[in-house]
């Protein structure tokens, strides 16, 4: 009894010195008192009714500050080299005109809680003219900044910058971040939410700032370079213990500085916020009213009435036509969840003039989020049953966390009554079969062509060895591979994927995929692998190099495309069976190389095929292709067993084949969705 009782009082007593050195709060339901420990506020600082820490209120040339309420050890006794931290926190600045605001707001780190002396305006509530500058302040703070101080060489009225005891930043840049290899610009008076990561690691002493808008899919994962890097070392500026928290001031203009949640983690990472669960900004519109109601006209009243009717009617009709389904278990995934409406401003109201496409289970739209300007695909798909939603949520959730440049980006979901809505990254080029088949206007030339497929082959390796679940992607063939700007193949529809854990036995399952594409072993036992998917990427390098499609109808007669290869090759000349458009232009060994190893990967042997990897080496040149030999790829059989399947699917094959599908690749339905779960 007594063991037990001081085993339960022990690690309250530490807790209660100064906090652990693996303090980890998150503040991500609101500020009031219900998720953490008070915040302790000064100034004109406060806690909104909807649990928002609002720095400043509507009051000029004044400043707030809200701390963390306990000190925060940043150091050990025997070590004087400060700890690794990490914060991350969503804000918006709400400026009462949107072009002239207050001046900013800080994540602040400094030895006391009030920061006594500091002013407002430029000073941000951090310094004063006497003490800016000063060693002694032992001040760390990341600044978002929104007017021009040239007094403190400020860049711009629209920057993020490092400050070490003073306002003249160690470094700055402006408002921004990168998606990929693109810069994008955020105005940071917008009124908008943000996030952003502070993070330091004591190891390697090096600062690093990053934002990003939170309506975007780098929502959970932050964006991965970083707005600010910065390599110093902070040891000597922070205390042993330190008090954690925000700054902000209000210069003539009257602006609102909001903090919506924070998460800080020492020495590890912090938690990531989840938007669904964060309190509601208020909304930046309708502050123009008052001019009306000083005409006082009673003639105008009646119009209001009317006003204020069809204003009540219009809300609730909005309300029904961007309703959606919001279940409990879904919260985690906010960040991957849109909103409806969102997704319906995007594509101006799903209209005809943005249909992309139409295929497999539903149709595409194209659309532009008005957030982050970020060009989207947003794919509807009608559901038959809710059943198994839950797993099919968690993994479209899963393969939203799949990153390669030669697969097409997942970035969410929404869901609606009876509709699925996901959306992915926009592939302006649309899919490769519309530049192989049924004389395209324009076709791809042969070194295009073998990008593409190199690529390809790269995207399909990540799935199968690569990420830490394999993902057997059971549809690979050309009108799932869509091309980005530049003409790269990029991977798309996991509609038919299923997450494996590695090393585990996939399941038997119903058949999915394409006729012409099936490995013979997959119709028979009905089991998906790795190899099924490499010999359907056989099918697709033949396709690809020829410009045919696997199967075709010439009247009652099929024509395999495998065969004819295989007979061009017999004769002696393999070379023939490539799409004629190349003319001479092309790389003989590199045609020959795609087509023996279309062969190859369409053996009727699994163990014969080779794996993905093997495939990635052979294309790059780094392996030479083993001697194939003529007899031993016939005497296998290989020109029997695409008949194999082919009796039973005939009929699906039928009902399946010329279905449109420019841009239908962009389905990411489950085999749920296909019926078969
Ligand atoms: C936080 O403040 C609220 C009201 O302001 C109060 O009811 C609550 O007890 C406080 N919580 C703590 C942990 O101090
Ligand atoms: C702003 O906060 C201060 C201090 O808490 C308060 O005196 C003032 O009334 C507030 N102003 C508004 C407009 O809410
Ligand atoms: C102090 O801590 C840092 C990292 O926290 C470590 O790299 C360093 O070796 C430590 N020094 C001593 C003297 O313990
Ligand atoms: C912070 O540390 C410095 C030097 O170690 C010391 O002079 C100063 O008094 C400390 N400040 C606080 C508030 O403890
Ligand atoms: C982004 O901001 C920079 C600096 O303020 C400006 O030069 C550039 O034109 C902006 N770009 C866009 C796309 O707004
Ligand atoms: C700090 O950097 C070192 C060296 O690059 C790395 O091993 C360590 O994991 C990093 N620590 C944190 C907390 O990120």
């Amino acid at each position: 009894m007594f063991v037990k009782l001081s085993a339960l009082l022990l690690p309250l007593v530490l807790l209660a010195h100064a906090e652990a050195q693996n303090l980890n709060f998150i503040y991500n339901d609101g500020f009031s008192g219900r998720s953490g420990l008070n915040l302790s506020l000064d100034g004109i600082a406060e806690i909104t009714p909807e649990g928002l820490l609002k720095l400043t209120n509507h009051t000029k040339q004044r400043g707030g500050h809200a701390f963390y309420p306990n000190p925060v050890t940043f150091k050990n006794s025997e070590n004087d080299s400060a700890f690794s931290f990490s914060t991350n926190f969503i804000f918006a600045i709400q400026p009462e005109y949107t072009t002239s605001s207050g001046d900013g707001m800080a994540f602040v780190i400094a030895p006391t809680r009030g920061l006594p002396g500091a002013l407002s305006n430029q000073y941000l509530s951090l310094f004063n003219p006497s003490n800016n500058g000063k060693f002694t302040n032992h001040i760390f703070a990341v600044e978002l900044d929104t007017i021009q101080t040239l007094e403190f060489s400020d860049i711009n009225d629209n920057h993020v910058g490092i400050d070490i005891n003073g306002l003249r930043s160690v470094t700055a840049a402006p408002a921004g971040y990168f998606d990929g290899q693109y810069f994008k610009n955020l105005t940071l008076i917008s009124g908008k939410e943000m996030r952003v990561w502070v993070e330091y690691n004591g190891t390697k002493k090096q600062i690093e700032v990053t934002m990003a808008p939170i309506g975007v899919v780098t929502k959970v994962t932050k964006p991965a370079t970083p707005l600010l890097s910065l390599k110093y070392d902070l040891s000597p500026i922070l205390n042993k213990t330190m008090y954690v928290g925000f700054s902000s001031s209000n210069g003539p203009f009257l602006t609102s500085h909001y903090v919506v949640g924070w998460s800080f983690r020492m020495n590890g990472q912090a938690q990531d916020l989840i938007a669904s669960n964060l309190p509601k900004l208020p909304s930046i519109a309708g502050k123009k009213t008052s001019m009306l109601f000083t005409f006082g006209v009673p003639l105008i009243s009646v119009s209001l009435v009317l006003l204020v009717v069809s204003g009540v009617l219009y809300v609730i009709r909005r309300k029904r036509k961007f309703a959606e389904v919001l279940e409990d278990w879904e919260l985690e995934y906010g960040p991957q969840r849109f909103k409806y409406k969102e997704l319906y401003i995007a594509t101006k109201g799903f209209r005809e003039k943005e249909l992309l496409g139409t295929g497999g289970f539903g149709k595409v739209y194209r659309g532009l989020l008005p957030s982050s300007e970020v060009e989207i695909a947003v794919k509807r798909v009608s559901l038959e049953s809710r059943q198994g939603m839950k797993e099919f949520v968690a993994e479209i959730v899963s393969i939203g966390r799949l990153r390669h440049r030669n697969l097409v980006q997942l970035l969410g979901y929404c869901r609606r009554k009876e509709e699925l809505l996901l959306v992915y990254d926009y592939m302006p080029n649309g899919s490769l079969d519309k530049y192989l088949f049924d004389q395209p206007e324009m076709t791809l030339n042969w070194s295009q062509r073998f990008k593409v497929i190199k690529g390809v082959a790269s995207g399909l390796l990540y799935l199968h060895e690569e990420w830490e679940q394999v993902v057997i992607h059971r549809d690979v063939k050309a009108s799932n591979v869509l091309l980005d700007g530049e003409f790269n193949g990029r991977l798309g529809d996991f509609g038919l994927a299923r997450l494996y854990d590695h090393g585990t036995d996939p399941q038997t399952t119903h058949i999915v995929g394409t006729l012409g594409y099936l490995a013979p072993e997959h119709t028979r036992t009905g089991r998906a692998t790795t190899s099924t998917d490499v010999f359907a990427f056989g099918a697709f390098l033949l396709e690809v190099a020829c410009g045919k499609r696997p199967i075709k109808t010439q009247g009652p007669e099929h024509v395999i495309l495998v065969d004819w290869v295989f007979s061009c090759w017999n004769r002696s000349d393999i070379l023939e069976a490539r799409d004629q458009s190349f003319g001479t232009d092309f790389v003989a060994e590199e045609l020959e190389l795609v087509l023996k190893l279309g062969l190859l990967c369409s053996h009727s042997e699994p163990a014969a095929r080779p794996s993905m990897r093997q495939v990635v080496q052979y294309l790059a040149g780094d392996v030479a292709l083993p001697e194939v030999s003529l007899l031993g790829l016939s005497s296998s059989g290989l020109t029997d067993r695409h008949r194999e399947g082919f009796d039973d699917y005939a009929m699906s094959y039928q009902s399946s084949l010329g279905k449109g599908s420019s841009h239908s690749s962009y389905v990411a339905e489950s085999s749920l969705l296909s019926g078969s779960r």
